[in-house]
Parts: structure tokens; sequence; C-alpha cells
């Protein structure tokens, strides 16, 4: 059941940033909320006389930071041959990465560990899989399941994609089983195109845990005649038709469309939407990573297109109101297995704040 109750108090409470206890007139305080298993689980809440999500420094891994896709040196960008670019892994079979195309992949690629999403930020771009052909744009989801062979040609640039690597198949598991997401309107899938002729000797990649191993073929694997069985696992969705969801009058929780089935990776919309701003809280079990795609309205202090906030588990924090009258498009990840920066997005990263999820006042001072 969702603590949309729980959520309703903090709007009782105060909610100014960083504000010292001694502020607060007698009674008053600031509700702290400690949830298990995302929103979905036990609960608590206790009132603080202070704004629990301030800090002062922190030092170590298990700390909030944000970064810009865009300022990442993706690789692709002109040297095609080499894997996306890892922006954070875990031990639990979930990693995320960027890529950068603007030539076509010179190989084709088979994840045997993994389901892919990735998600177009930006550029129009043609996955060519085993099952079929699908382009894709920007605000589009594409999920290529495991061993679900492709090659990414960008049609449009420039191109630059956020990618989810879950071990545990991924599925849309939307909230409400109808109204949140047209399926039969919006969610796409591949279709076989007739094989070009003449395509010869193609570069197989099957890409594992411990790393890339090469095959050499003597056709294009992807060459396909027609789809006779089953359905395509390949599909596609964008951001924008995903309907937010909220419980009026106060708001609740942001609502959930995809899932892994094992529960470890949870993706949710965050983009604007009527309710008040979220409490005080601490999420136990997951980090929670969010993608602001784009505006035109600012998600609080996080205004740039491409922006990735990452708060560890266990880390107090608020977060900016979803209620922005000019609209904007973000989305939320959820992910059990604790999510550790690489050294690329670390270089590129700042500490963030947890309020409004600004840069932290320290990374500004030195
Ligand atoms: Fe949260």
């Amino acid at each position: 059941m969702i603590n949309n109750q729980l959520f309703e108090k903090e709007t009782s409470v105060r909610d100014d940033r960083f504000g010292p206890a001694q502020e607060n007139g007698e009674g008053e305080g600031h509700s702290e909320l400690w949830t298990r298993d995302g929103f979905n689980g036990a609960s608590s809440m206790v009132v603080r006389p202070h704004y629990a999500p301030a800090y002062l420094s922190a030092q170590g891994l298990h700390v909030p930071r944000r970064f810009q896709i865009g300022k990442l040196a993706a690789p692709g960008s002109d040297d095609p041959s080499v894997l996306p670019l890892q922006v954070a892994r875990s031990r639990g079979g979930v990693y995320l990465s960027v890529v950068s195309l603007s030539l076509p992949m010179p190989y084709v690629v088979r994840n045997v560990e993994a389901d892919e999403l990735h998600f177009v930020h930006h550029g129009e771009l043609k996955f060519e899989t085993d099952c079929g052909v699908l382009v894709a744009s920007a605000g589009d989801f594409v999920c290529i399941p495991r061993s679900v062979a492709y090659r990414i040609t960008p049609l449009s640039g420039p191109t630059q994609s956020f990618i989810l690597e879950s071990a545990s198949p991924l599925r849309l598991n939307p909230q409400t089983s109808s109204g949140m997401i047209n399926i039969a309107r919006d969610v796409h899938y591949p279709r076989i195109e007739a094989p070009v002729p003449g395509e010869g000797e193609t570069t197989l990649v099957l890409k594992a845990e411990d790393g890339p191993t090469i095959y050499r073929l003597p056709q294009d694997p992807l060459a396909a005649m027609a789809h006779v069985y089953g359905s395509a696992p390949v599909w596609k969705l964008n951001l924008a038709n995903v309907q937010v969801g909220t419980y009026l009058p106060h708001g609740g929780p942001p609502f959930q469309f995809l899932t892994s089935d094992d529960g470890q990776v949870m993706l949710y919309t965050l983009s604007a939407r009527i309710t008040q701003r979220p409490p005080i809280h601490v999420n136990a079990d997951f980090d929670e990573v969010v993608f602001y795609h784009r505006g035109p309205g600012a998600w609080g202090e996080v205004s740039e297109p491409g922006t990735v906030s990452i708060v560890p588990k266990g880390v107090i924090h608020q977060g900016p109101s979803e209620q922005v009258e000019e609209g904007y498009l973000a989305w939320l990840l959820e992910t059990r297995p604790t999510l550790r920066l690489t050294p690329a997005a670390l270089e590129a990263s700042v500490l963030l704040e947890t309020s409004l999820y600004g840069v932290h006042p320290s990374e500004q001072h030195g």
C-alpha cells in the first residue's frame, strides 16, 4: 500500500531550507519519514527540531552527487569502436552508462548478462535488432532484453543516450493497470526490413561480466526475412507518453511504470505534476537516481537538460517540488543494489545538497 497519508502529513510542517531549529516555534518541527521498499513498505515518521537534509561536508563514497552527461568524455563521438562509458556500477547487476554516437556502431553487440534500457536524451537513432528495426528519438526509452543483438546508427545528432543495465528482466509494469500508458498507441515494436544484399563480414561483440568476446561472422547476423512467431521482445516508449499520477488534493509519491522481475529496479515518472513537495525522507532500501531530460521549467535547482542526480540509500533528503507550471520531463530510477560512480563520473560530478538538489555549498566555497 502506498503511504500517501504520510506524505500528506508533511504538508503541515515547514520545508524551508536549512532552517535553524531555534526559528521553529513551540510545537513546530520538521517531519522525517523513513520507508522500506521504496514507497511501498513499512514506514515511520518522527518530528525533529532541525532540518535533517542539511550537512556541512561529506567524505567517502556514500554521498549524494550530481553530474551533467554532456560534460562526460563519453566515447563514441570520435571512436565508435568502444563500448559506452560506464558512469555507475553495483555488485547487484545494475549498471549505468552514457554513449554519444556520431558514427554507426561498426559491430553488432549482444549483452549476455543484462537487459538494457536506452534512454535517448538527444538526437535520432536507428536500432537494428535481432527482431527488426525501430527508430528512436529524444525522450524515447528503448528496451533491449538480454541476448538480443543490436547495432545503433545515428540518424541526426548530436546523439546522447543514458543506458540502464539490469541482470533481472525489465518490463513495463505501470502502477495503474490502465490509463498511465496507452500501450496500443504509445508502445512501439521493431519491424523486419528486407535484408540489404551483399552485407558481408560482421563483428559480433558478446558483452559479458568479465569483458567483451569478439566473433567474426561471415554475414550480418541481424539480417532477417520475417517475424513468424511470438511477440518482439524489443519495444520503445516516450517519456512524455507516460502519464503522471497524483492523489488529490495533496499529491503523494510519484507513480511507477517499469520494474525488474526481482524487484531490484523500479522506474517512476518524475515529470511535472500537481502535488505538494515531498517530505524529508530516508529511503532505507533504494538508491535514487533522477534523470532531468528537459524543461522548460526547472526542477528545483536542476535546470540543465541531461543532469543526473544520485542520492544513495539511507541519505536523508527532501527534493524539490514537482509542481512546476511551465512543465518539465524527468524520471526516477530506484535501485536496491548500491550504486557507485565510476572514476569518470566522479571526476565530472559535484556534491549535491539534498533539499533542492543544487550544488552543495562546500563545493562552491572550495
Ligand atoms: Fe527520495
